[in-house]
């Protein structure tokens, strides 16, 4: 009954009427000892409503101060937009109802401002994604028109190579708007998790001499050594075939576009205690190490300008972070500017 505070108050009545009441069994009897009726019944009478009215003072001041400061504090949070929680020191310390009121109102405002900060950052980034889309839209798409009008306008007057060299450039950006669109398409499919991996167990050296075999020509062309580098007694993992094949992909095809002639890129596969390490290194331009951090953020650059001269919208290593997530894997990079980067996954063994 002590916990709750209408448990106390109802104690402090309770004793108070008890004090009255006995006081008042005292004053009878002197009352009738010594026949001062009048006088003590008044004074009975004064003491017990003065008793009374600094009672209730107290009670209502201890019970309005807190709300008080609980509604200031309510005010306050509503003022600042319900970005920041007003911290709140009741007095007394005490463990009644407004006590609680007041926690709980502490962790609510704490829970409803980093709501509002994740939904600003939720808003903030479909705006910047929608920029960048848009603007990475344009670009190929204008100089696609620009070309075709051109071919259209003066057909008569431009050679055959002149034309063929027009519609190739024209194919060429036709083709970097779809790797756009299916890059955007396979990102926005794995944020929303509406693809799950389909897990098979298969041995991923053998997988990453297949896809390294893929850019062998390219390599070659190049001229970049391209090592495969796989522990004979590695041990098969539990993954989406399809899904590793593109992190693969997104990490030779960086360390290939990153990497100048003569440099070397290697794969390799090795077991790391209970997990499996693949590693893809170049000894390309390397990355700077405030960029380390952003790079596996969607549409994130190094160098912004990139896009128009090569079509990567910097989508690749978001969609391998996210696949890697997918797999409960991890990614790692490390780099050094001048030197080369290395990005290191891991996967569970099967
Ligand atoms: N191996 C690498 N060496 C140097 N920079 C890299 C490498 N891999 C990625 N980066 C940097 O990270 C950025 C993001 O990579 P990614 O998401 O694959 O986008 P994209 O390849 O489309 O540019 C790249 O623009 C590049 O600046
Ligand atoms: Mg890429």
């Amino acid at each position: 009954m002590l916990r709750t505070l209408y448990g106390r108050l109802a104690v402090l009545l309770m004793t108070v009427f008890i004090a009255i009441g006995a006081m008042m069994i005292l004053a009878s009897q002197k009352m009738v000892e010594t026949h001062r009726l009048l006088e003590l019944a008044t004074d009975l009478i004064i003491g017990t409503v003065v008793f009374s009215l600094v009672a209730a003072l107290i009670v209502f001041r201890f019970l309005t101060v807190r709300l008080r400061m609980l509604s200031e504090s309510i005010e306050a949070f509503r003022a600042s937009g319900f970005t920041t929680p007003v911290p709140l020191e009741l007095p007394g310390n005490l463990d009644d109802e407004i006590c609680r009121l007041s926690a709980a109102f502490q962790e609510m405002s704490e829970r409803i401002a980093m709501q509002l900060r994740q939904l600003e950052d939720v808003d903030r980034q479909r705006r910047e994604l929608l920029a960048n889309v848009s603007h990475d839209l344009r670009t190929p798409l204008a100089s696609m028109q620009g070309y075709l009008e051109t071919l259209l306008i003066k057909s008569e007057e431009l050679s055959s190579e002149e034309r063929n060299r027009y519609l190739q450039v024209a194919v060429k950006h036709c083709e970097r708007l779809g790797k756009l669109v299916q890059d955007l398409f396979e990102l926005t499919k794995l944020e929303a998790h509406e693809v799950s991996p389909h897990i098979e167990v298969f041995p991923i050296a053998e997988l990453a001499q297949d896809v390294v075999q893929k850019f062998a020509l390219k390599a070659q062309k190049r001229r970049l050594a391209l090592v495969t580098t796989c522990e004979p007694d590695c041990p098969p993992v539990r993954a989406d075939i399809g899904m590793i094949e593109r992190v693969l992909e997104n990490l030779i095809e960086n360390a290939m576009r990153y990497t100048p002639e003569g440099g070397e890129i290697g794969v390799e596969v090795r077991r790391a205690g209970t997990r499996v390490e693949l590693r893809v290194r170049d000894t390309g331009r390397g990355i700077d190490g405030e960029e380390l951090h952003n790079i596996f953020d969607r549409y994130y650059r190094v160098d912004r300008a990139e896009f128009g001269a090569t079509g990567n919208a910097g989508l690749g290593l978001a969609i391998t972070r996210r696949i890697v997530e997918l797999h409960g894997g991890d990614i790692q990079v490390q780099s050094t500017p001048g030197l080369g980067t290395t990005f290191i996954v891991d996967f569970a063994v099967a």
